[in-house]
């Protein structure tokens, strides 16, 4: 086992000089395999097949937030939403492989982890932030809740999620999902230009019923660089450079 043969002091993590492979099993599971025989939900992307709508990066946004495929943590309050799509080249018409998600978001009462400046806690666990890759077929999902509505001034943002896509080869595109029907839409300065609304369906899963929802995006060439603006004062230092990131993409 590798835990095994993991050094366990402080520090970057080493395998021990002893540590054995891993044993191989004839169920050795490979994804390849895997999406051959299931065939991968076959996604397009909405609407026509242009450019996405670059969005603003707001407040919020913060550098380096832990991979894993669930924004929120166990439990937390709101609906269960799961959002699934497909990253896309403008250029080659094709899926993206390896491209790099950064997903940020309020929770259901409008809140982020940065609303309350002074709770540390909360920021230092990445509240509700994500990064993903996707997949050999450009395809992601992540389960999360429905995030809620906020005030900025004398109106309200509609609910949204944050995205900020990379991949080698394109210019980094900066936007934010919407919801079809939230009156909150046409009154915001923003999503009222945009037309990155989805559609919500209830989904029966084995524990009840949850909301999903299809989100594809579209990448231009170009190059893909670390985000400017407001919201992008580092939360920790040193962000590695994309390429070192995604692991054997090819540009
Ligand atoms: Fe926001």
């Amino acid at each position: 086992m590798i835990g095994a043969g993991l050094s366990m002091t402080a520090g970057p993590l080493y395998l021990s000089a002893n540590a054995q492979p891993t044993e191989e099993t004839e169920d050795s599971h490979n994804y390849l395999e895997y999406l051959a025989r299931q065939e991968p939900p076959q996604l397009t992307p909405q609407g026509s097949f242009g450019p996405s709508y670059e969005d603003i990066l707001g407040p919020y946004y913060a550098q380096n937030a832990p991979f894993r495929g669930k924004v929120t943590a166990p439990l937390e309050p709101g609906e269960i939403l799961l959002v699934r799509g497909r990253i896309w080249s403008y250029e080659t018409k094709r899926p993206i492989a390896h491209a790099l998600l950064d997903i940020w978001q309020a929770d259901a009462e409008g809140k982020y982890d940065k609303t309350d400046a002074k709770d540390r806690l909360k920021i230092s666990q990445f509240r509700n932030r994500i990064r993903l890759l996707t997949d050999e077929t450009g395809y992601y999902e992540y389960e999360t809740v429905k995030p809620g509505k906020y005030r900025v001034g004398a109106s309200y943002r509609p609910s949204h999620i944050h995205y900020l896509v990379r991949a080698p080869g394109h210019r980094q595109l900066i936007t934010q999902l919407y919801f079809k029907g939230d009156p909150h839409n046409d009154t915001d300065a923003t999503a009222k230009k945009s037309n990155l609304r989805v559609e919500l369906e209830t989904v029966s899963g084995a524990g009840g019923k949850y909301l999903r929802a299809t989100f594809d995006l579209v990448l231009v060439a170009g190059e893909s660089k670390e985000p400017a603006g407001a919201g992008a004062g580092a939360e920790r230092p040193g962000t590695p450079h994309l390429k070192e990131i995604v692991v054997g993409t090819k540009v």
